[in-house]
């Protein structure tokens, strides 16, 4: 093993603690951060495998031994009578592994039992109750110095002001509860779009949002944010004769306190592993953003005996799932133009990693959005990715934007035929006016041939401007008039892709109504109202004749994509185009349906709320199975709304509307019938 002199060792720790400092100050202080969570955790971890290897070397300041902020000094202080601790991370298997082995041996026992919750992303208080009134709420601050933030508590709707008495003498009538201040997704966008029409900074994310929000000093301020409480501890459980962090959560939520609603108890390392992957996948569609799982000791007198450290008790573990989003530069802008004529700015980015991924472009969306949030070429941005969207730019941090840049100058022109642009305010949409703009047509060819579409596989992007610019296509029918020979003589297709492609094109006119549909790039008709239609109409002919009322009648088709269809029709070069489609061959009939006799043929489901042992797309499929459809807002056209933990205004207005409600129980019996 190389070993380094053990001053180089103590100026690396010193250089990471001035790192560490400095970024904690801006994200537990400032609510501002400069660098992503997993950045942050990184040096974290740096520094901490240092000081394990070298526990002489250990700084007196350093972050390891302290916990997140400071008390501002804005704030009236209050002490922490039990320290508000961090938790320790573990980013793999292995790292739960280690806790739980840690945890079997120094408790002499074979078996433990562990409650994992969901870790929230927000900001951690603490409520005390005196006498059955909320008489205090405070802020972490260093775990011991908190700032005392009770006026701004009390205008939060979710934290409840009084407490129903409990039933125990040894509590002093006092009650301590800890959790966390968040802003659920929705309540965060529609926060950052007033900011916007406002002309205010917007946040980086709901986290900022939520720590900002309550280290107000004006609680007017506070108020005016949609701040959300979920209590995970109570801290005085053994006053009250509790034996584990389940039954007092259970307490809690018994007397109505808004308890982390995403938990199970577990008994091994594998179904803590099994639950990580089950709230992973659903962690895009949970109402609020979480970092991981926490997993705790259930029994209280497990949880004293393992004790903890300065920084973090040892009977609980934050178990983290990877981060979504990281910093990086801006290398470029450039101007994509889609199907449709859109103009969208992407940001060619310096690579960068998130969450296994390498990212190297994420989108700006459009003009305003590029102006709205100064971005620049060569800013370093926080750049965030969700599931197989399309990464997104989402801040600047412009304590690193370099000296000589300037703001981003969109074309006048489209940058591809120099056509005219058109604005469309609604959408803050940018679109070329050449409707033979030939980037307009290569995208419409390349979504016509795309796996979703008619799935022409060999028709690639390079093939097709080929064919464009010879000719060769200006028309979906010009396709199904190649022949072998019209390819055969292109560079690197020899005749046997030649006549491999000829038979791809063929055996794509076999493909169903929707996905033709779906292909003709009717403007806003996506994937799932292609599938509409094709299921509501017998033909293309009827399509064509039906009016307005009769498509926003249909699920999940509002006027904008009633319109889209209607016009798409009126034109009459599509209507010829379709001729010529059908004439050589291609699908615009339903076809008969085999689906006639299942029980759930002809109802529509609305889904609402969260489901502990079935994800969203699990109960879509039993619906779809049983000839169902899902759709995803509720009107008078919907059969059953079935409604989970924490359900939205969906819940509200399927009653307003006296549509049929179902619970877990009742929708599994109704579609095993
Ligand atoms: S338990 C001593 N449970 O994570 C253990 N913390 O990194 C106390 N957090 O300061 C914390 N969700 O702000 C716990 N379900 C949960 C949590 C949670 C979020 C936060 C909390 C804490 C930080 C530690």
């Amino acid at each position: 093993m190389i070993s380094y002199p053990e001053n180089e060792i103590a100026s690396k720790m010193v250089e990471l603690i001035k790192k560490i400092n400095h970024h904690r100050n801006l994200y537990y202080n400032q609510d501002n951060p400069e660098i992503s969570d997993e950045e942050y955790d990184r040096l974290f971890s740096e520094l901490l495998d240092l000081e394990n290897k070298y526990p002489k070397l250990i700084q007196k300041n350093s972050p390891t031994q302290e916990v997140g902020g400071n008390a501002s000094n804005q704030f009236e202080k209050v002490t922490h009578h039990v320290p508000m601790l961090s938790l320790s991370n573990a980013f793999k298997e292995e790292d739960v592994q280690r806790f739980h082995e840690r945890n079997l041996k120094t408790l002499q026992l074979l078996f433990l039992e562990y409650y994992s919750e969901v870790k929230l992303d927000g900001l951690a208080i603490e409520l005390i109750y005196e006498n059955g009134a909320l008489s205090q709420a405070s802020t972490r601050g260093d775990g011991i110095t908190g700032e005392n933030i009770t006026l701004n508590a009390l205008t939060i709707p979710s934290i409840l002001k009084k407490l129903p008495s409990l039933p125990s003498k040894k509590t002093n009538n006092k009650i301590v509860i800890r959790g966390e201040i968040i802003i659920k997704i929705n309540d965060f966008n529609d926060l950052n779009n007033t900011r916007t029409q406002q002309g205010l900074p917007l946040f980086a994310n709901p986290r900022n949002a939520a720590a900002g929000s309550m280290r107000q000093l004006d609680p007017k301020i506070t108020a005016s944010r949609p701040l959300t409480f979920y209590a995970y501890q109570l801290v005085n459980a053994k006053d009250l004769s509790l034996i584990t962090h389940s039954e007092s959560m259970d307490l809690l939520k018994e007397i109505g306190v808004n308890v982390n609603p995403f938990h199970l108890t577990v008994t091994s390392v594998e179904e803590i592993i099994q639950h990580y992957k089950k709230i992973e996948q659903e962690r895009e569609s949970l109402p609020f953003e979480i970092d991981g799982l926490v997993i705790k000791l259930n029994y209280y007198d497990q949880q004293k005996a393992m004790g903890s450290i300065s920084h973090h008790p040892r009977w609980a573990i934050a178990y983290k799932y990877p981060g979504n989003q990281v910093t990086t530069s801006i290398k470029d802008i450039i101007i994509q133009i889609g199907r449709t004529g859109a103009l969208t700015p992407v940001a060619i980015l310096e690579p960068v990693s998130v969450g296994g991924t390498t990212v190297t472009r994420a989108s700006l969306h459009n003009k305003d959005e590029i102006i709205r949030k100064d971005i620049r070429i060569g800013d370093t941005v926080f750049v965030q990715r969700a599931g197989d969207v399309i990464p997104k730019v989402v801040k600047v941090v412009l304590s690193k934007r370099p000296d000589n840049t300037s703001p981003f100058e969109f074309p006048s022109s489209c940058p591809e035929c120099n056509g005219d642009l058109i604005y469309e305010q609604e959408d803050a949409i940018i679109r070329c006016g050449n409707i033979n703009c030939p980037k307009q047509l290569i995208e419409r060819f390349k979504h016509f041939v795309s796996k979703n579409c008619m799935n022409i596989e060999g028709l690639g992007h390079k093939l097709i401007e080929l064919l464009y610019q010879q000719k060769l296509l200006s028309s979906f029918s010009d396709i199904y008039q190649l022949k072998a020979s019209d390819l055969s003589g292109l560079e690197r297709l020899g005749d046997k892709s030649a006549q491999n492609l000829i038979d791809a094109i063929e055996k794509s006119k076999m493909l169903p109504f929707a996905k033709t549909l779906f292909a003709l790039g009717i403007r806003h008709v996506g994937e799932s109202t292609a599938r509409t239609l094709a299921s509501s109409f017998s033909s293309i002919d009827d399509l064509i004749k039906s009016d307005l009322d009769h498509l926003m009648g249909l699920p999940d088709i509002g006027p904008k994509v009633a319109h889209g269809i209607i016009s798409f029709f009126e034109n009459q070069e599509n209507l010829n185009e379709i001729t010529k489609l059908r004439d050589l061959g291609l699908q615009f009939k339903s076809s008969s349906t085999s689906n006639v006799n299942l029980p759930l043929k002809g109802t529509t489901f609305v889904i609402t709320g969260s489901f502990s042992n079935f994800s969203r797309k699990e109960l879509t499929e039993k619906v779809v199975s049983k000839g169902g459809k899902v759709s995803a807002s509720v009107s008078k056209n919907t059969s059953y709304v079935l409604v989970g933990e924490n359900p939205g205004s969906k819940f509200d207005k399927a009653n307003q509307l006296g549509i049929q409600i179902l619970d877990i129980k009742s929708f599994l019996q109704l579609i095993d019938k």
